[in-house]
């Protein structure tokens, strides 16, 4: 079997010195293409934990690996270039930028990443005929291509933030409660793009959301408190 996409091994993490920490995690794995859908209680840790998984936050102590690489082992400009090239990440908030439009948002992260870059031209598309080909398959009209990206929808925004975490097929998508702006249908078939993109470039999923009735369409669930000893410990207080 090939090595895991993320291992994590006596992981502790802690905002700051004088606080318990937030996670505590022995030991947990996600293996290449996996389809892994992360729940807990607000507050249990999920968004932290995926600022590690993006290089974002540092562990005070254990071992991060993400693609065989040790993150807490590079420097920071290191990781920004691994999380560049390597992590698409769709935000809760989705954090568009304001001022660039529809298209230009789509693109940034082949802006960042020459090799973002290089696997999107390599389905043999254009970078730009690739940016549309996502934004149409994710119910985006060409004619809000060209608009600032705060003129669109909620459901827009959050589509256009899809197309950006997917596009130059990072290895690993992270998506931090994505659908909680929508109603459940929209939650569906938003789910359904989300899961046929990631499968057709291969990609490792890790979903978070605190929403358990999202979870079938998953290969696993993970329920944080499970594997963090640190919010078991915090419960039982
Ligand atoms: N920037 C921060 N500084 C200090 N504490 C934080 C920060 N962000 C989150 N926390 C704390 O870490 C814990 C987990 O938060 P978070 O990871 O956002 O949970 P979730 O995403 O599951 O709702 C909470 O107790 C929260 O208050
Ligand atoms: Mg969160």
């Amino acid at each position: 079997m090939s090595d895991p996409v993320i291992r994590i091994e006596n992981l502790s993490f802690q905002w700051s010195a004088g606080l318990a920490p937030c996670l505590d995690i022995p030991h947990f794995e996600v293996q290449a293409g996996e389809r892994i859908f992360l729940y807990g209680p607000s507050g249990s840790g999920k968004s932290t934990l995926l600022g590690l998984f993006g290089g974002v936050l540092l562990p005070q102590r254990g071992s991060l690996r993400l693609l065989g690489v040790e993150l807490p082992q590079c420097s920071a400009s290191e990781r920004d270039r691994f999380r560049a090239g390597h992590v698409g990440f769709l935000f809760q908030q989705f954090n568009l930028i304001p001022y660039l439009s529809v298209l230009d948002n789509v693109l940034l992260p082949c802006r960042f990443s020459s090799r973002r870059r290089q696997r999107a031209i390599d389905s043999g598309r254009s970078l730009h005929d690739e940016a549309l080909r996502l934004l149409d398959h994710l119910d985006i009209d060409t004619s809000l291509h060209h608009r600032e990206a705060t003129q669109l929808s909620v459901g827009q925004q959050q589509r256009v933030a899809a197309a950006r975490a997917l596009i130059g097929r990072p290895e690993i998508v992270i998506a931090d409660e994505p659908t909680s702006a929508l109603d459940a249908d929209r939650q569906i078939a938003f789910l359904d793009l989300m899961m046929h993109e990631s499968d057709a470039a291969g990609s490792t999923l890790v979903f978070v959301s605190h929403d358990r009735r999202l979870a079938t369409a998953f290969d696993r669930e993970i329920a944080l408190p499970a594997i963090n000893h640190a919010a078991v410990l915090e419960a039982a207080a």
